[in-house]
C-alpha cells in the first residue's frame, strides 16, 4: 500500500517536473510572489525550451541569442517582463512576441535588429516600458504604438530611424519619458512637426543636443529643435488639355495634349497614370536631369502616348483605344495631390451615333485644332517631327 502511494507520488513529481521544471541553464525562484527565470550571462545561443508556465519574469539578457523563433514564448503567456538586452539578435520572427499579451516590460535593447515585427506589438496592450534602443532599425511605422495606451517609458534611441511620422506617439496618453536621440534624422518638411512637438510636450524628451539632423547636408549636425522654419508647401496639381476636353468634341486622329502643372515645396515627384481599357500605365517623370524634347516613355508605348519631363502627355492620334482616364499625381513630404481628365472619343455621325445633330467632319476639327495649337505656340514640334519621334 505504502509502496503504491510512493509510486504515485514519484509519478506525480515526474509529471509536475515536466510541466514546471526550470531549464537547466537558468535558475528559477520566487520573488515577491513572482516566479523568475534567471538565464542571463549563460552564453545561450537560443531561448531555452521548458520555461515554467507560471513564470512572470524571463531574464535572457547578455547571452548570444541570434534570433527568436516564433514558438519561443508560447508556453509563458503569463510573463509580465521579458529581458533580451545585449544579445546578438538580427531577426525576430513574426508572431514571436504576440502571445505575450501580459507583458509590462519588454527590453530588446542593444541587439542588431533591423526588422522588428511591429505587428506583434499590437497585441502587447499592457506594455508600460518598451526598450528597443541601440539596434539597427530603419523604419518606424506610423501606427507602431497605436494600441499601447499604457506605455510610460519608450526608448527608440540609437537606431537608424531617419524620420518619425507625425502622430506616432499620439495614442500614448500616459507616456512620461521618450528617448529618440542618436538617430540619423532627415530634417525635411515631414519632420518639422517634431521640433514644435518637443518644445510643447509635457513628456520628458532627454538629450536634445543629440537629437540632430543627419541630412540634408546644410543642416547636418543641427539640433532638430533648432531648425528654422523650412519652406514647406503641400503639392497641388492642375491638368489642362488642348483641345479643352470639357468643351470640345474629340474625333478620331486628333492630337490631344494634356499638361500637368504642379506646385509644392520640396518639388514634388510627378507621375502620369493612364488607364485605357483594361491596361494601366505608370509614367513617373524623372526629377533630375535636363529638360529636353525627348519623350521619357519607352518605345512600346510611344505610338500611343508621348510623355515629357515638363509634365506634358501627348496623344498624337486619338483613337478609341486611347479612351480612358489620364491622371497626374504629385507627391512630396507633405502629401499627395492628384488631378485627371477622362478622354473619350466623340463618335462621328454616321457610325453609331446616339447624339443627334450635326458635327463637323473630323479633318476639319483636327485642322482647326492644330491651327490653334500652333498659333498659340503650344506645339514646338511640327507634325512631321512628331511622327518621326514616335515611329523611330
Ligand atoms: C511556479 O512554479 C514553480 C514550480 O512548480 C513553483 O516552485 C513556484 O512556487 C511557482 N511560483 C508561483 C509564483 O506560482
Ligand atoms: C511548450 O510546452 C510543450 C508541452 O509541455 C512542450 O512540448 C514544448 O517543447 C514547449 N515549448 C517551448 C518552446 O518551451
Ligand atoms: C493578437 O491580437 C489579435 C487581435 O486582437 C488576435 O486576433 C490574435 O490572435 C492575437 N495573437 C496572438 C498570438 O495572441
Ligand atoms: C541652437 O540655437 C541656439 C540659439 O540660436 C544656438 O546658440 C546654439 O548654438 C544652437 N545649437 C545647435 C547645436 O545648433
Ligand atoms: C513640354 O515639352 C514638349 C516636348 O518638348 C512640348 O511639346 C510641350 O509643348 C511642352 N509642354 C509645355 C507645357 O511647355
Ligand atoms: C475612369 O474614372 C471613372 C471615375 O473615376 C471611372 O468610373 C471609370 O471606370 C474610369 N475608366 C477607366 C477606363 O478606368
Amino acid at each position: 500500500m505504502a509502496k503504491q502511494l510512493l509510486q504515485i507520488l514519484a509519478l506525480w513529481t515526474f509529471v509536475i517536473g515536466i510541466v514546471q521544471c526550470c531549464p537547466k541553464q537558468c535558475s528559477c525562484h520566487d520573488r515577491y510572489g513572482n516566479h523568475v527565470a534567471a538565464c542571463a550571462y549563460k552564453d545561450l545561443r537560443e531561448v531555452p525550451v521548458g520555461l515554467p508556465s507560471n513564470v512572470s519574469s524571463v531574464i535572457l539578457s547578455s547571452n548570444k541569442i541570434k534570433f527568436l523563433k516564433s514558438k519561443s514564448f508560447i508556453n509563458v503567456t503569463q510573463a509580465t517582463a521579458l529581458y533580451l538586452a545585449r544579445n546578438e539578435m538580427v531577426t525576430i520572427e513574426r508572431g514571436t512576441l504576440a502571445p505575450l499579451t501580459q507583458l509590462l516590460i519588454l527590453d530588446i535593447s542593444s541587439n542588431k535588429i533591423v526588422n522588428f515585427p511591429w505587428e506583434d506589438l499590437v497585441n502587447l496592450t499592457a506594455l508600460h516600458i518598451l526598450k528597443i534602443n541601440n539596434n539597427e532599425m530603419v523604419n518606424l511605422p506610423m501606427d507602431a504604438f497605436s494600441t499601447l495606451e499604457d506605455m510610460r517609458f519608450l526608448h527608440i534611441n540609437n537606431n537608424k530611424f531617419t524620420t518619425i511620422v507625425q502622430g506616432t506617439f499620439s495614442a500614448l496618453s500616459y507616456l512620461s519619458h521618450l528617448q529618440i536621440f542618436d538617430n540619423p534624422f532627415a530634417c525635411s518638411c515631414s519632420l518639422e512637426w517634431l521640433r514644435d512637438w518637443i518644445s510643447t510636450t509635457k513628456i520628458s524628451v532627454p538629450e536634445l543636443t543629440s537629437i540632430v539632423c543627419d541630412t540634408p547636408e546644410n543642416l547636418k549636425g543641427m539640433m532638430v529643435t533648432n531648425i528654422t522654419k523650412l519652406d514647406c508647401e503641400a503639392p497641388a496639381v492642375t491638368v489642362t488639355s488642348q483641345p479643352n476636353i470639357d468643351e470640345s468634341d474629340l474625333y478620331e486622329g486628333v492630337m490631344v495634349i494634356l499638361n500637368c502643372v504642379t506646385k509644392g515645396s520640396p518639388t514634388p515627384q510627378v507621375s502620369w497614370e493612364v488607364t485605357v481599357g483594361n491596361q494601366n500605365y505608370m509614367f513617373p517623370l524623372p526629377s533630375t536631369g535636363e529638360m529636353n524634347d525627348k519623350p521619357i516613355n519607352d518605345k512600346t508605348t510611344r505610338n500611343r502616348f508621348l510623355v515629357f519631363r515638363n509634365g506634358s502627355l501627348i496623344i498624337p492620334r486619338l483613337s478609341e483605344k486611347e479612351n480612358g482616364n489620364y491622371s497626374c499625381t504629385a507627391v512630396n513630404d507633405l502629401g499627395k495631390a492628384e488631378s485627371g481628365v477622362k478622354v473619350v472619343l466623340t463618335v462621328s455621325p454616321g457610325t453609331s451615333s446616339s447624339t443627334p445633330g450635326f458635327s463637323p467632319p473630323a479633318e476639319s476639327i483636327t485642322l482647326t485644332l492644330l491651327t490653334i495649337l500652333i498659333s498659340s505656340g503650344i506645339i514646338h514640334l511640327s507634325l512631321g517631327d512628331m511622327e518621326s519621334t514616335w515611329i523611330s
